[in-house]
């Protein structure tokens, strides 16, 4: 539990696709009682704009009526912690296949990334905040007090993903899910604009081989000892 002399810090948890990390850093943030931001979800919500308005094709993306729309689109979340799109709550169209496959090819669009980037520091005005994604550590807070970057072995998050959809009763193929994984990895570390990377002062945390209460400990840790350090 937080002790009412800690300071309020913002929480930058980036790292690789399925690792995870949105499971760990809202249960941070519930601990902590603090507020936990997917910025995942904000590139997917426009994502689904850009789908419904049709501005998405298979080898093209209308990217000028997507930039004329863009002060226009209104992405937060509401009450219960869910996306919305202009007010409206799109939680479950957002981890569709249709936006998954076509995600990478909107965050990597430089006005996108301006718009969202913009939302994310003011929803950071009052700290008490975890916040994760790909570039938090790096461009949206780098004075954030704790910065964690999450990883894991490619064929762990392979597998903890083949788990998921199987379970969901989602037929899949182990090699394709693990060859998906990669693709994803070398997007995100190859994109021009905020690419994927670690910051320099951030905390590398691999949790391959650890358990989520192993995992929640080590974050527990490594927030007292920041708070220690202030
Ligand atoms: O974490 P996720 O899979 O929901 O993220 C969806 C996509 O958005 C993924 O392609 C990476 C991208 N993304 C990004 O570019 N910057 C962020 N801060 C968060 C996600």
């Amino acid at each position: 539990m937080t002790q009412h002399t800690d300071k309020p810090i913002i929480i930058a948890i980036d790292g690789h696709s399925s690792c995870g990390k949105s499971t760990m850093a809202k249960a941070l943030a519930k601990r902590l009682d603090y507020t936990y931001v997917d910025t995942g979800a904000m590139y997917r919500a426009v994502t689904l704009y850009a789908l419904r308005q049709g501005y998405i094709a298979a080898d093209a993306i209308d990217e000028t009526s997507l930039q004329n729309d863009i002060d226009r689109v209104s992405v937060d979340f509401g009450e219960d912690g869910k996306v919305r799109l202009n007010g409206e709550s799109v939680e479950s169209e957002i981890r569709g296949m249709e936006v998954s496959s076509s995600v990478s090819r909107i965050s990597a669009l430089p006005f996108v990334r301006r718009h969202l980037v913009a939302c994310q520091r003011k929803m950071g005005e009052r700290k008490r905040l975890v916040m994760d994604g790909r570039d938090i550590g790096t461009v949206v807070f780098p004075n954030a007090e704790l910065k964690i970057f999450v990883t894991a072995d490619a064929e762990v998050r392979a597998q903890r993903r083949y788990d998921e959809l199987t379970a969901k009763g989602e037929p899949c193929v182990y090699e394709e899910v693990l060859a998906n994984v990669k693709e994803r990895d070398y997007l995100d570390e190859h994109r021009a604009d905020s690419p994927l990377h670690v910051a320099e002062d951030a905390i590398v945390l691999d949790n391959s081989h650890l358990t989520i209460r192993q995992q929640n400990n080590r974050l527990m840790s490594l927030y007292r000892a920041c708070q220690n350090r202030l």
